[in-house]
């Protein structure tokens, strides 16, 4: 047995062997903690695999690439259904039998409530059999209590564990041998290999590569938590990223009932994929229109508000944008977005200045994107511009008419893609008129029942507001 003290970063995950004030990698303050890990053979996964099927056939083997899959292995390729149709999509088409799903966000947005559903969904829709639920945070009866409010069935396939011992944990899986292992939350666990604080980086690198492990050599579905927290006292789900499979996060505020659930990393399907969720009394329901939804609290004809059609992974998504000029008391006026980056919004702004003559000077400028959402499109410029726009002349945009279309520095309006998409959608919900690029004019043609309006240059947006 060898023993290594080193100080780690518990933002980033940096590790160094002298303590330092900060870090040279992510530039945050006080963060390093000494870690001591201690460096020995790991014989209780290997116990876990054992029980269940022997050592993996195919670990440690070579095998070409269009050698057919085992049956076990095809097995664990299956999709199965969560029960939740979102659900199913975030996850590029179901659940993978040996994948490994972390589920990241702030505390109190959803995830212990989702992953009961996804219990009960699963024994219903994937044969499952047992689930073993290990709760580091809760008490068995606080689980209880919420299953209950949740109305969750199939109570005699779903087993509970409160318990802090990662090897503890596992020992429960040894002897129930369930198919499908939900860990919540990451933070809390401790493994004895390393000797550092429950939630520090050592930590929670070795539990997650432990669990992955398990995954894949015993074939169990595991699905684990982990709180996105502000300051870097614990460690975050981002330092194990890499680890896992899938990754998706919750966005969106705990105050509001709408929640959004992304795509970050996937092995078996798209990224940024985007599942829609409300929260209600009887817990995460799907949103099957969610344009709907983003759309249902509009005013008719409002100032400063304008619509685009933005793409979330497969799906378009009609959103409204909103932006509020007031005259500012401030020698520099503020510029403040919410869902938007604050550089694209300067971008924005400054090619409206120059090219379309709209003067934000001595005005400070709000922006929001309704719903929560966060936009990274290109294809959402053009409707931004015009929502700034119609705000600083107080001329009311059209309330059936939406904006499609990339803005260059030169003004000039650029090509956005699967445009037939978004459009498509568009017209779904009940829009008669969008603008969209000049040059794709003739790729959308064939859509009838939308008037469209070209658009080449953003100074023509005068004309259209
Ligand atoms: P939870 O799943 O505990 O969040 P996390 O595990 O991410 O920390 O969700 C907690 C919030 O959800 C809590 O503020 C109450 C709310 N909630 C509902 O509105 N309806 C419900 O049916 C449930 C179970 C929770
Ligand atoms: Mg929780």
């Amino acid at each position: 047995m060898k023993t290594k003290t080193r100080y780690t970063c518990q933002s980033c995950g940096h590790s160094n062997p002298k303590w330092l004030g900060k870090c040279p990698e992510c530039d945050s303050w006080n963060s390093f903690v000494e870690e001591t890990t201690t460096v020995s053979k790991d014989s209780s996964i290997s116990a876990v695999r054992e029980t269940f099927n022997g050592p993996s056939s195919t670990q440690g083997a070579i095998v070409r690439l269009g050698d057919p899959l085992s049956e076990e292995g095809a097995r664990g390729r299956s999709r199965h259904s969560t029960g939740s149709s979102e659900l199913d999509r975030v996850l590029g088409g179901g659940m993978v039998r040996d994948g490994f799903v972390l589920i990241g966000g702030d505390p109190g947005i959803g995830k212990s409530t989702l992953l009961l559903q996804v219990a009960q969904g699963l024994t219903e829709n994937a044969g499952i059999q047992k689930v073993l639920y290990v709760s580091g945070e809760e008490s068995i009866e606080q689980i209880q209590s919420r299953a209950r409010r949740l109305k969750i069935k199939n109570e005699d396939k779903i087993y509970l564990a409160a318990e802090t011992q990662f090897e503890k944990a596992l020992l429960m899986v040894k002897e129930l041998r369930p198919e499908l292992l939900i860990m919540d939350s990451l933070q809390t666990f401790s493994t004895g290999f390393v000797e550092s604080a429950p939630g520090t980086v050592s930590q929670v690198r070795e539990v997650t590569s432990r669990l992955m492990n398990l995954a894949k050599s015993a074939g169990i579905a595991v699905w684990l938590v982990g709180h996105v927290t502000k300051e870097g006292s614990i460690a975050g789900p981002k330092i194990v990223e890499h680890l896992v499979d899938t990754v998706l996060y919750f966005e969106g505020d705990s105050g509001q009932t709408m929640r959004l659930l992304r795509t970050v990393k996937n092995r078996f399907g798209n990224t940024n994929e985007l599942g829609v969720f409300e929260m209600t009394s009887d817990g995460l329901m799907d949103v099957a229109n969610p344009s709907a939804l983003f759309l249902s609290e509009r005013k008719e004809q409002a100032m400063g508000t304008a619509i685009v059609a933005t793409l979330e992974g497969s799906r378009p998504l009609l959103v409204e944008l909103q932006a509020l000029c007031v005259p500012s008391p401030f020698a520099t006026p503020r510029r403040t977005s919410v869902g938007l980056d604050s550089q694209k919004l300067a971008i924005l702004t400054a090619v409206l200045e120059k090219h379309v003559g709209a003067s934000l000077i001595n005005q400070d400028l709000f922006f929001n994107v309704a719903g929560g959402l966060k936009l990274t499109e290109p294809a959402c410029d053009l409707a931004s511009m015009a929502a700034i726009y119609s705000a600083i002349r107080e001329r009311p945009i059209s309330s059936s008419l939406a904006f499609l279309g990339e803005v260059g520095l030169t003004g000039e309006v650029r090509k956005v893609n699967q445009i037939e998409l978004r459009v498509e959608e568009a017209k779904k919900l009940g829009f008669t008129e969008i603008v969209i690029p000049s040059s794709q004019m003739d790729r959308t043609s064939k859509i009838k029942g939308i008037n469209r309006i070209p658009i080449a240059h953003v100074n023509e947006i005068a004309n259209l507001i």
